[in-house]
């Protein structure tokens, strides 16, 4: 095992030769978004982005399925619309799904179990950042104030359409470019929300993030402060009350968004300062939206501290 269930990675990693080594990961889960190809689509990207977090390339995947038997609580053709989403996204990935396994489930419920392939000296783990690394994340935070507004009708059109266009976005592109920059430790940003996921990168140093430029999906900052926020928000936040060093100013609906429980969400990399503008320009060049939003730093170790 060069990954294992020691550390909060992203997937397991186990060597097979010098040449290769194995990346597997699951992640399924409930509804996000009413509309199932939707739904089926974004669920395999979530999935699919735990390879991609450990810099490696998927290669097949399974479906994993929940869902109603009785065909008055659901009818089949929702079950075909997510699993077709699920296919063309994991076509988009240059995969195909080889299988899976369905179970009666009152509530469907949908992911992807994912193989994929990484040089065994080249995979990103979380920790291995160190100070004075830029940290970059692509994809803007959001996800889940916004879908909590989408499934009590109160988020604007606009709103949805950028949350569900992110959500359902690979990262691909983006492991792509940082992989032929290099970077030093990557994660993906899922339910443990930004200052969550960050957190876990933190092996020797800490983290000074800028609240100024971390990306909000449009809409995200009103509706949170008309109160949709997702328990799992909460409880980020508390959960991470003792790491986290706000600066004064930045006021409780801040807060609770850095701490946002994120559906595929992007990636977080941490990259030495002489990489950082290649990576990115490299970003840029391949069209995937990207923020410098803070460094490392060598004190105090293992906290958060953020500034205006
Ligand atoms: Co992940
Ligand atoms: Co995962």
């Amino acid at each position: 095992m060069l990954v294992g269930p020691k550390t909060a990675d992203d997937a397991a990693i186990y060597r097979v030769s010098d040449e290769l080594a194995l990346i597997l990961t699951v992640d399924f889960f409930t509804p996000v978004v009413d509309d199932p190809y939707q739904f089926g689509a974004i669920a395999a990207a979530n999935s699919l982005s735990d390879v991609y977090a450990m810099g490696g390339r998927p290669v097949l995947a399974l479906n994993v399925v929940g869902f109603p038997r009785a065909s008055d609580v659901a009818p089949l053709s929702i079950l075909a619309e997510i699993l077709r989403g699920g296919a063309e996204k994991a076509r988009e990935a240059g995969i195909d799904i080889v299988g899976g396994h369905t179970v009666d489930d009152k509530e469907p419920k949908y992911g992807l179990c994912v193989t994929g392939f990484v040089h065994p000296k080249e995979y990103w783990a979380n920790v291995g950042g160190r100070a004075g690394d830029r940290l970059v994340l692509t994809k803007p935070i959001g996800t889940g104030i916004v879908t909590t507004a989408m499934k009590a009708g109160t988020a604007g059109e606009e709103a949805a359409r950028a949350a569900v266009e992110t959500m359902a976005t690979l990262n691909r592109a983006a492991a792509e470019v940082a992989r032929k920059v290099g970077v030093r430790a990557c994660t993906d940003i899922t339910g443990f929300g930004l200052l969550g996921h960050l957190r876990e990168m933190l092996s020797g140093v800490g983290a000074r993030i800028r609240l100024s430029a971390v990306p909000l999906l449009p809409g995200a900052r009103d509706l949170a402060a008309k109160g949709s926020i997702p328990g799992g928000t909460h409880r980020n936040k508390e959960s991470l009350d003792r790491v986290v060093d706000y600066h004064d100013a930045i006021d409780e609906i801040d807060r609770l968004l850095l701490c946002d429980a994120q559906t595929s969400g992007g990636l977080l990399f941490a990259v030495e300062p002489s990489r950082f503008e290649d990576l990115l320009s490299g970003l840029a060049e391949a069209g995937v939206s990207a923020a410098a939003i803070g460094e490392f730093i060598a004190e105090p170790e293992g906290k958060i501290e953020v500034v205006s």
